[in-house]
């Protein structure tokens, strides 16, 4: 067992959390919306359809905004199919999944469910087949005070008030050639820079989301993000970037997944600063890391023109949940550039919640570490100063341990608390971390929970859904400047600690 210092100093501040870091993802796509938060009949279900049992789960995980309507299938929707009374709604083809889209829920439906969550919508506008003027136009719809056609008519579908929505993704994965009406980098980026000229004209109030890369592994990619950003620097927000990870055989590799996320995020913003510094601009523009999750991409099923099939349904390990954890750690360890990010996806498509149809619903093993960080990772994330041995891996040396602290800050009753989070990749042994507090004065351990267990492969299932949860561990009693904490081998741990606010 090798002994990992940390000193964790108040005034190493990197940023404030985005509380939008802990978002999430709905897309039509599989079971999601149909038979995920929607299904009539279901014994929990509302009076819209909408079923209780996922609505408090969605609330349970402390969800700030969805993304919504996708992914892959935006770049061939025709928003309006979804609006209006429902036997008038087409029945159409999916071509990006080859599914069958009833269009029960629309973005009428989805405002509402979304207050019911307890959850902000981060909507989204075709730039596939879509054009800029119909991305306009749903905007008006959804953020237009009333007096003209497209506002008028949400007041007729029953919604009164503007939706108010303020982040807007401009497309999905353009350059990935599976996107429906894929463009190349110029061609996206004139489209995109036009598109945010209507939109931010219609409302100036609102953030616009660019396309970066799909994913680092595209061949296009920085040049594509470059290109994009010369295009639309002055007109957007935020560059998105996604990533998933999965396991190719190396448990090593994979559960190092979180470095090679860092050099991700981290290679893109320079790519940002690199166009800033061409634009001589002085502002600066941030991250939405709006897809991230662990993902089996190599085992998809085909599915053919059905109406919600069970498409991408992974079931989760503990082994996934430790890697899902690594890249939480990374999320908030680069919360000074990453403003926004969306797991990918939020039920039962690669999705922390997993539901059966007209029965019940699970925790997959990735919520515990997602409830984690949205529950104990807000306030002010402190520099990780920190020397840990390696561990050689396809993405380079990875430290034994993972760490962020949080700072959440001091309450009402004057008390302040810490979050730690520590993710051990180390197969085989334990690693002791000390934690100096010194600039904190004397702390007290609140809370300590640890995710681990002898076989990395157990998942939860509908007949045994505790079989991956989190054990609460001993708290060490007293006040003291410094703690030293053993992290057993591949675990996920939370550690919070209360101090005296000044
Ligand atoms: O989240 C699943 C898919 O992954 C999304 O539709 C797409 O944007 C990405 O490739």
């Amino acid at each position: 067992m090798s002994k990992i210092s940390m000193v964790v100093e108040k005034q190493f501040a990197l940023a404030e959390v985005d509380d939008r870091l802990f978002s999430s993802f709905i897309e039509h796509l599989g079971r999601a919306v149909y038979s995920g938060i929607y299904e009539p009949g279901h014994p929990t279900a509302d009076g819209q359809g909408f079923r209780k049992d996922v609505i408090e789960l969605v609330r349970d995980l402390g969800v700030c905004l969805v993304r919504y309507p996708g992914g892959n299938f935006l770049s061939g929707y025709d928003w309006t199919d979804g609006i209006g009374p429902r036997a008038d709604r087409p029945r159409r083809l999916d071509l990006a999944w080859r599914t069958i889209e009833p269009n029960e829920i629309g973005i009428d439906e989805f405002v509402d469910w979304a207050k019911k969550a307890n959850v902000g919508v981060m909507a989204a506008v075709n730039m596939g087949t879509g054009t800029p003027k119909e991305a306009g136009e749903m905007l008006e719809y959804c953020n237009f005070r009333g007096g003209t056609y497209w506002s008028d008519l949400r007041k007729k579908n029953g919604h009164a008030e503007p939706y108010g929505i303020k982040t807007w993704c401009v497309g999905n994965e353009m350059d990935g050639p599976w996107q429906i009406c894929h463009l190349d980098a110029a061609d996206y980026g004139k489209k995109a820079r036009e598109t945010a000229k209507i939109m931010k004209w219609i409302d100036d109030k609102i953030d616009l989301v660019v396309c970066g890369s799909a994913t680092s592994l595209m061949a296009t990619y920085p040049e594509w993000d470059r290109v994009v950003l010369e295009h639309t620097y002055e007109h957007i927000d935020y560059l998105s970037l996604h990533r998933y990870y999965e396991n190719l055989g190396n448990d090593a590799d994979f559960l190092a997944s979180f470095v090679d996320m860092d050099r991700f995020i981290k290679s893109v913003a320079s790519t940002v600063d690199y166009v800033k510094s061409l634009k001589r601009s002085t502002k600066t523009v941030n991250l939405s890391f709006d897809e991230w999750n662990v993902w089996y991409q190599q085992k998809q099923t085909r599915f053919d023109w059905e109406v919600a099939p069970p498409i991408l349904e992974d079931q989760y390990s503990l082994l996934d949940a430790l890697v899902f954890g690594g890249m939480g750690i990374t999320l908030l360890n680069n919360a000074d550039r990453v403003k926004v990010a969306c797991l990918a996806q939020l039920v039962n498509v690669i999705a922390p919640i997993f539901t059966k149809k007209g029965g019940g619903v699970i925790k997959q093993s990735t919520y515990y570490p997602f409830r984690d960080i949205s529950k104990y990772g807000r306030g002010t994330v402190l520099k990780p100063v920190i020397a840990a041995p390696t561990i050689e891996t396809c993405y380079g040396d990875a430290p034994v341990l993972a760490v962020s602290v949080v700072d959440n800050g001091v309450g009402a009753n004057g008390t302040g608390d810490i979050s730690v989070f520590c993710l051990n990749i180390d197969q085989g042994k334990s690693h002791q971390l000390d934690l100096d507090f010194r600039s904190f004065g004397k702390v007290k351990m609140t809370m300590r929970q640890e995710l681990s267990g002898p076989d990395q492969d157990l998942k939860n299932t509908f007949e045994s859904p505790e079989r991956v949860v989190p054990v609460a561990k001993a708290v060490a009693g007293g006040e003291a400047e410094s703690f030293a904490l053993e992290m057993s081998p591949r675990s996920w741990n939370v550690i919070r600690f209360s101090y005296a606010g000044k």
